[in-house]
C-alpha cells in the first residue's frame, strides 16, 4: 500500500505534494519522491527528487532547492517489488524521459511485459511500475495525434489493456503541463475537485486541507484531470459521469478510511490484500504454486527432511497452522517453536533442514537472532516477512513478501492472515513435488480463490459478533478451547482479547480441559469454543457438553448451517465452510472482531494498547 498525491492549478505544486505525502505517510514509509513539471523552463522542464527513509529526508533533500511549477505528482512507497532504494523509489518515467508515473499496486505481469518490450528500453529500478511507465510511453508514440491530454489518455488506457494487477496510477507528460491523467483498478484514487485546480491521492486525507469535494473512481475508470476539468472514461474510452461527493471526514478518520480505528480498518482490509498474497504466485492448471523467492532447486526442495517454522507472538500461531499444511500436504515432518526458545535449546538442525522466520516487521529481535543461529548450524534459512528490505529479509538467503500493507495497529490482523496464505502455498510448492496429485493442487487453490468472497461473507456478520462481543465485555476471565487446526485459531483469538482489552484469557487443545483447566469453569467464566466441521468435530461437541456441564457460558463458532451448534451454546456465530487446512483463515475473523468490540466497549486504546509495541527489537 503506497501513498500517491498529484495537483495540478495555479499554486506551487511543490509545497502541495510534500505536504500531502505527510498525510500519506501512513500508507507507507520506506521510501519517497516528487517530480514537477515547469513548461516556463524547457531546460528544467521538471525537477525529480527521491530518497530513502520517511519524507523529512525527501524534505531535506529538498529544502533549498528551486523546484518552480504548478503541476506535479509524488509518492511515498511500501516496496512490494524491489529493495529499498532510491532507484526504486517513485516517479518513475518512461526511456523517453518524458513521461512520469506514480503508481500503487503490484503489476503481476511485469515480467511478460518487459519481454514484450524487448531492447531498447533501459531500467534503471527493480519495479514493476517502472516498466508500467515504459509500456505507457511506448503506446503514447504510437497514438499521439492531436498533441493533448487525450492522446495521454489514450495511450495509458491501451497500456492498461495489457496489465493484470491492480494500480492507483497519475501519469503525466512534460509535453502537457495542463493535464494529469489518473486510472484505478484494485487500489484506491480520489480526485479532489476545487477552484482552477485539482488534486488527485490515494484516499482523502492530504486534500481535505484544500477541499472536501471528492470524485472517487471506481476499477477500471481513468479520468483526464486538467485544471478546470475533470472527464471520467471507461478504459473502453466510453465517458462516464461521476458526481462529486461531500466528504465529512477529518484527517485523522481519512486516514482510517472512516473506520474509528486502524485495527478494524485492517481486520477489513484482509479480503484485498489476501488476494495480494497470493496473486501470480500459483498455477491453477498444473495444480501448484510458485514462490520464486524460496531459491532452492527442485532437488534441494526434495531433500529437505524437517522444516522447522520460527516466530513470535501472532506470527507463530500462524506458524502453527503452516505446521498442519506442511505436514498434510508436503508429508515433511514440521515443528513450530517460539524464536526465544530456539535458540537457546541448541537446536538440531543441519543441511536438510529448511527453517522459515515468519514476522510482520522482520525486525523481531528474538527471531533475528534464532535464525542466525539456525544459519550458523547450515540449514536453509527464509524468510516470510511484511516489510521489504527488513532485517529478516535481508539476512535470509530468500524468502517471500506477505504483501499486507502497513499493518499499522500493534495487534496483528491481516499479516497472521497472509502468512497463513503464503505458508500453504509454500505447503503445496513441496506438496506437489512429492505426493500430491494435480486434482489435489487444483482442488486447494481452487478453495484458496474463494477465501476472500468467503472473508467478505464473514465480515459481513460484524454486527452480530458486535452484539456477542458487548454482552460479554464485562467479564474478567476466558477460555478459548479449539481442537486440530482450530487450536492455533484459539491461541490467535485468545492473544487478541488479552492484548487489547487486557482481560484475561487462556487457550486450550479441547481435550486438555479435563487434565485441569476444568476445574477453573464456573457461571464467571465463558469459554469460545471452536466447533468448525472438521474431523475432530464430534470430540469437540463432547468437550463443550463437559462445559457445559459445569456451569460455564460458552459461544460457539460453528459452520454455516450446523443447528445442532444452538443447542450446545448460550451465544453461536456462524462462518461459511471451506477446506479443513484453509479454514483458520475465517474462522480467525469473528475472534479478531470479538476481541476488537470488547476492547472497543471497555474504551481501550485499541491501535497502541499499554505496554505493547509493535515490533519488539529488544530481546
Ligand atoms: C500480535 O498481535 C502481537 N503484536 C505480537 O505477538 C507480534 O505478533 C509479535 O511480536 C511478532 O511480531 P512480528 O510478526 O513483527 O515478528
Amino acid at each position: 500500500m503506497c501513498g500517491i498525491i498529484g495537483y495540478i492549478g495555479e499554486k506551487q505544486a511543490a509545497p502541495i505534494l510534500l505536504q500531502g505525502l505527510r498525510k500519506l505517510e501512513y500508507r507507507g514509509y520506506d521510501s519517497a519522491g516528487i517530480v514537477v513539471c515547469n513548461p516556463a523552463n524547457p531546460e528544467t522542464q521538471v525537477t525529480r527528487f527521491r530518497s530513502v527513509g520517511k519524507i523529512d529526508t525527501l524534505e531535506n533533500k529538498v529544502r533549498g532547492q528551486e523546484i518552480v511549477g504548478t503541476m506535479g505528482i509524488a509518492h511515498t512507497r511500501w516496496a512490494t517489488h524491489g529493495g529499498v532504494t532510491e532507484e526504486n523509489a517513485h516517479p518513475h518515467h518512461d526511456q523517453s524521459g518524458k513521461i512520469f508515473i506514480v503508481h500503487n499496486g503490484i503489476i503481476e505481469n511485469y515480467r511478460e511485459i518487459k519481454e514484450v518490450l524487448g531492447n531498447g528500453h533501459t531500467y534503471v529500478s527493480q519495479t514493476d511500475s517502472e516498466i508500467l511507465a515504459h509500456l505507457i510511453g511506448v503506446h503514447y508514440e504510437q497514438m499521439k495525434k492531436e498533441g493533448s491530454c487525450s492522446d495521454l489518455r489514450r495511450a495509458v488506457e491501451h497500456a492498461l489493456h495489457h496489465v493484470r494487477g491492480t494500480y492507483g496510477l497519475v501519469v503525466m507528460h512534460t509535453d502537457y503541463p495542463d493535464c494529469l491523467v489518473a486510472a484505478r483498478m484494485g487500489s484506491p484514487l480520489v480526485i479532489g475537485v476545487a477552484d482552477g485546480e485539482q488534486y488527485i491521492a490515494s484516499d482523502p486525507t492530504p486534500m481535505l486541507a484544500h477541499t472536501k469535494k471528492m470524485v472517487f473512481l471506481d476499477d477500471g475508470e481513468i479520468a483526464e484531470v486538467t485544471r478546470d476539468s475533470v472527464q471520467t472514461f471507461t478504459l473502453l474510452d466510453d465517458r462516464v459521469v461521476k458526481c462529486v461527493e461531500e466528504v465529512e471526514w477529518d484527517e485523522a478518520a481519512a486516514q482510517k478510511q472512516g473506520f474509528p480505528h486502524f485495527m478494524i480498518k485492517e481486520i477489513f482490509d484482509q479480503p484485498v490484500v489476501f488476494e495480494d498474497a497470493i496473486r501470480g504466485r500459483y498455477d491453477l492448471k498444473e495444480g501448484t504454486a510458485f514462490l520464486g523467492g524460496l531459491n532452492m532447486t527442485n532437488d534441494e526442495m526434495r531433500r529437505v527432511k524437517r522444516v522447522i517454522l520460527i516466530a513470535c507472538g501472532t506470527a507463530s500461531y500462524a506458524a502453527l497452522v503452516g505446521k498442519y499444511a506442511f505436514e498434510r500436504l508436503a508429508g515433511i515432518p514440521t515443528e513450530v517453536d517460539v524464536a526465544s526458545e530456539f535458540r537457546y535449546r541448541d537446536p538440531i538442525v543441519d543441511d536438510t533442514t529448511l527453517v522459515f522466520g515468519i514476522s510482520q516487521s522482520g525486525e523481531t529481535a528474538d527471531t533475528i537472532a534464532a535464525l542466525r543461529e539456525a544459519k550458523r548450524k547450515g540449514a536453509f534459512v527464509r524468510g516470510i516477512v511484511n516489510v521489504v528490505g527488513s532485517t529478516i529479509a535481508r539476512e535470509t538467503d530468500g524468502g517471500t513478501y506477505i504483501h499486507a500493507g502497513p499493518e499499522l495497529a500493534v495487534a496483528s490482523t491481516k499479516a497472521y492472515s497472509n502468512m497463513i496464505a503464503i505458508l500453504l502455498l509454500y505447503a503445496l510448492q513441496f506438496g506437489r513435488l512429492k505426493r500430491v496429485s494435480i486434482a489435489t493442487g487444483q482442488r486447494l487453490l481452487a478453495a484458496l480463490r474463494e477465501i476472500p468472497a468467503k472473508m467478505r461473507l464473514t465480515l459481513e456478520r460484524a454486527e452480530e459478533i458486535q452484539a456477542v462481543a458487548e454482552k460479554y465485555a464485562a467479564y474478567k476471565h476466558f477460555f478459548f478451547l479449539g481442537r486440530g487446526i482450530n487450536y492455533p485459531v484459539a491461541l490467535e483469538g485468545s492473544l487478541k482479547l488479552k492484548e487489547i482489552s487486557y482481560i484475561h484469557s487462556e487457550a486450550y487443545p479441547g481435550g486438555e480441559m479435563k487434565h485441569g483447566p476444568i476445574a477453573l469453569l464456573s457461571p464467571d467464566f465463558p469459554v469460545f469454543a471452536i466447533m468448525t466441521k472438521n474431523q475432530l468435530y464430534d470430540k469437540m461437541r463432547n468437550n463443550i457438553e463437559e462445559t457445559k456441564a459445569r456451569g460455564a457460558q460458552v459461544i460457539l463458532l460453528a459452520t454455516d448451517g450446523d443447528d445442532h451448534a444452538r443447542e450446545l451454546s448460550d451465544d453461536v456465530l456462524y462462518v461459511p465452510e471451506t477446506m479443513e487446512l484453509l479454514q483458520p483463515l475465517l474462522n480467525t475473523i469473528p475472534l479478531q472482531l470479538f476481541a476488537y468490540y470488547i476492547a472497543a466497549a471497555l474504551g481501550r486504546d485499541v491501535d497502541r494498547p499499554r505496554n505493547l509495541a509493535k515490533s519488539v527489537t529488544v530481546e
